[in-house]
């Protein structure tokens, strides 16, 4: 390996991804394919952890994946795929079930919550052990460093527990993985509760930008975008948390910084910081999604795009399968 390996997925539950998902995550997987061997995964396995229908599921794995390209992933410069279409993911996955305590399982914080939520009669036993199947798509590859949000940050510390576990019962096979945290700043709020962040399944559609949707109707977002009482644009993260939330929107899509922003609307007030920002938004949502649209109306060529990382990602994925099932005695 001459670069350091990286491996992130993410769920194609929604046609369209938000504007927190393209900021916390997917642009900063275009910026780490130049510098590392990066696998990205559309992780439809996981997907089913909750109930799917599948032609919805089905179209929105393809969407994913064209956003994926949309937003600038080159299937030149890293490997692009569909979880499903690597069969290892669930061979391994079955592997590190063996592996893990049940205790240890259990005292995922995320699992917790998640069926608190649904209650247990509807809580499957593949979103119980959804954590394990992360852990075999993660050293499959063999991957350095796993770029993830602070959510997942106890899920690699089991990934990291089982890999040395292996190791050490076995025989060293799998690369330990270090935690890539995600820039805490990229983190979107809501744009009518900028106390909660922007999540498809609790945000109000009007403090939901996703980047499907018509330019103009997330400009009309941005615009009626929830602010404080107070006239003079500053970066406070408590008492302005929703001009704050504007700020870093516009300087992650302007590349200027905060500081420079806050001096740029000096003595303007809210109304043309949201106008600034609806115009900026408009211009880059534009051309992405025309790439987007693009890959969706030659499914000919998407096709061939993740056959192609099917391909690449199975000769790796493949490979310490055998030496797994081999250890293992099979
Ligand atoms: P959601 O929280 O809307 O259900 P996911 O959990 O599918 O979204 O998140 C996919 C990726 O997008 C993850 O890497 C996650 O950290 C990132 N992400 C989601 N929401 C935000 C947000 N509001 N701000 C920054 N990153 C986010
Ligand atoms: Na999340």
């Amino acid at each position: 390996k001459d670069r350091p390996r990286v491996l992130s997925g993410i769920q194609p539950t929604s046609g369209s991804f938000h504007l927190g998902n393209y900021l916390g995550a997917v642009r900063q997987w275009v910026d780490l394919q130049e510098a590392n061997d990066a696998f990205y995964m559309v992780v439809d396995l996981h997907a089913i952890t909750v109930e799917q229908d599948p032609a919805t599921l089905r179209e929105n794995t393809r969407i994913s994946a064209a956003q994926l390209l949309g937003a600038g992933l080159d299937p030149e410069r890293c490997t692009l795929f569909v979880q499903s279409h690597v069969p290892e993911h669930a061979q391994l996955g079955w592997v590190m079930n063996c592996l893990t305590g049940f205790g240890e399982a259990a005292r995922m914080t995320q699992f917790k919550d998640k069926s608190a939520k649904q209650g247990n009669d509807r809580t499957s036993v593949g979103l119980f052990t959804y954590p394990i199947l992360q852990i075999a798509d993660i050293l499959l590859y063999q991957a350095d460093a796993v770029p993830v949000g602070e959510d997942q940050r106890q899920h690699l510390e089991l990934t990291r527990d089982l890999a040395e576990r292996f190791n050490t019962r076995y025989a060293p096979t799998f690369t330990v993985p270090k935690p890539y945290i995600l820039k805490e700043t990229a983190k979107i709020l809501d744009l009518q509760d900028p106390t909660a962040k922007m999540s498809k399944s609790a945000s109000s559609a009007k403090g939901l930008v996703n980047l499907l949707d018509d330019p103009k109707v997330s400009a009309k977002k941005f615009k009626s975008a929830v602010t404080d009482t107070g006239t003079v644009v500053s970066y406070d993260e408590e008492g302005k948390a929703g001009v704050s939330n504007l700020l870093r929107i516009h300087s992650a899509l302007s590349g200027q910084s905060v500081e420079q922003l806050v001096a740029h609307f000096e003595g303007k007030m809210y109304g043309a910081l949201k106008t600034e920002l609806a115009e900026l938004f408009t211009d880059w949502v534009t051309p992405f999604q025309k790439r987007t649209q693009g890959f969706l109306e030659d499914p000919a060529e998407l096709d061939r795009v993740l056959a192609l990382g099917a391909g690449k990602a199975r000769e790796v994925a493949s490979e310490t399968l055998a030496s797994v099932y081999d250890r293992i005695g099979f």
